[in-house]
């Protein structure tokens, strides 16, 4: 994480903003919350993939300059939408990286998956603080992705729950006193069923998370617990921790997000309810704080908090993820594009649950180890992955990766 201390940039007090993904549950929340706080921050672009209807409705409630579709198909509805307003358009993965290189104090990267790296990158490149929800650009070039933040003297702030936690208790200035850092995991939807249960689980069992409302794929990662083994990941790039530094501790009641553990025995926690409104006022305010409108704790209400190791025979995902940084190089890249088409598969019904992960790990034993060094190495780690791993699944058609860094390069 580079938060350099001059604090968050603003003109006459106004913050310009641009959400990636500003149709998603991320995006919505976001929006949200800039619809509360309207005399602080004006809107730059937002971006969506397939949902134009939203998109031009957000666009005109929140008076953006510019709207991106990335699926072509669906740019004649959305200028249809947007006529007379005068909110310019574009399509494409190069419109959505357009978008995200429009001059903007602070951008929201809440797209899912690899296809989001391209458009960071150039929000990245443009100087603008990003906001960091989009965990897998992290997992598939973690590396390349902080070189180019601190090349850029960029500012990266991490949305995702536990490591925005981690960041508001993480004494920067004191980075020799800090012991290591705990990532806490709610369990998901799955957590008390033993294997034979898990085998049949539908799609739909799948995407219903006992306290997060969340999008389909990152739901599916929460029940696999690939979402931790992400988010270690992420982790270990954001606060530069070697793995034996980083612990999962699973939790069930998702009040404690993330804690630091300092060398004089303290262990400082950020707890909430679970509600990611928190932890996106927390980055699109910093360094000040707004109100969000998220429900408050009462901690004699909530009465106990449990806390439990992982149960990685049950859940090899956490173990598969920990392997695929050890062995470095590329496998983080495979396993991110591996386990994007392997949930597609099994939302599309193609193949069971327990094959999710059973399709991450034949995938990466399948393509040969080799070194990361460029954004090039990136996209054919993940087109090869990809493709590997649709061939297990038996499935033709397959999430879009990294298709837009070749123009970045
Ligand atoms: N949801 C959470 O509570 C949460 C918490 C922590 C971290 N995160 C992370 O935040 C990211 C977003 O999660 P989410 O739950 O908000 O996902 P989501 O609800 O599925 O939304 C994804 C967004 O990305 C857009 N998108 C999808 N594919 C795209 C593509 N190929 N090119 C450009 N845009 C594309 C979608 O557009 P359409 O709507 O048009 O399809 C939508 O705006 C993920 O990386 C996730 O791991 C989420």
């Amino acid at each position: 994480m580079i938060t350099p201390a001059d604090g968050g940039v603003r003109h006459n007090g106004v913050r310009r903003v641009t959400i990636l993904g500003s149709t998603g549950s991320v995006g919505q929340s976001t929006v949200d919350l800039l619809l509360r706080n309207r005399e602080v921050f004006e809107v730059e672009a937002l971006t969506a993939n397939r949902n134009p209807e939203r998109l031009a409705e957000q666009a005109r409630t929140l008076r953006a300059r510019f709207a991106a579709i990335a699926d072509p198909i669906h740019y004649p509805a959305l200028k249809e939408a947007l006529a007379g307003t005068g909110i310019e358009s574009a399509c494409g993965t190069q419109g959505v990286v357009e978008a995200a290189g429009r001059p903007a104090d602070w951008v929201m990267a809440a797209i899912v998956g690899a296809a989001g790296l391209a458009p960071t990158l150039a929000a990245i490149q443009c100087g603008a603080i990003v906001a960091l929800a989009n965990k897998e650009a992290l997992v598939c070039a973690g590396a390349l992705v902080m070189q180019e933040v601190a090349r850029c003297r960029t500012t990266l702030l991490p949305v995702d729950s536990e490591h925005n936690a981690i960041w508001q208790c993480f004494d920067r200035t004191r980075l020799d006193a800090i012991e290591r850092i705990i990532l806490t995991a709610s369990g998901g939807p799955f957590r008390e069923r033993n294997l034979e249960d898990m085998r049949d689980v539908t799609p739909e069992e799948a995407v219903a998370h006992p306290n997060w409302s969340m999008g389909a794929k990152i739901s599916v990662d929460s029940a696999t617990m690939m979402n931790k083994g992400l988010e270690l990941i992420e982790a270990h790039h954001l606060f530069q921790l070697p793995l034996d530094r980083v612990e999962i501790v699973v939790h069930p009641q998702s009040i404690v997000h993330g804690a630091v553990v300092y060398h004089d025995g303290s262990m400082l926690a950020q707890l909430g309810s679970p509600d990611m409104r928190t932890p996106i006022a927390y980055a699109l305010a910093w360094p000040d704080r707004i109100e969000a409108p998220t429900k408050r704790l009462d901690l004699a209400a909530v009465g106990r908090l449990t806390f439990e190791p992982p149960d990685e025979r049950r859940f090899p995902a956490l173990r598969v993820a920990r392997e695929a940084l050890i062995h470095g190089g590329g496998c983080p890249t495979v396993l991110n594009a591996a386990n994007e088409t392997a949930v597609h598969a099994f939302l599309e019904g193609r193949i069971g649950f327990l094959q999710i992960v059973e399709t991450v790990e034949r995938t990466l034993d399948r393509i040969p180890e080799g070194k990361l060094e460029s954004l090039d190495d990136v996209y054919n780690f993940d087109t090869e992955a990809r493709e590997v791993a649709a061939r297990l699944s038996g499935i033709h058609a397959f999430p879009t990766g990294t298709s837009a860094l070749t123009d970045l390069l």
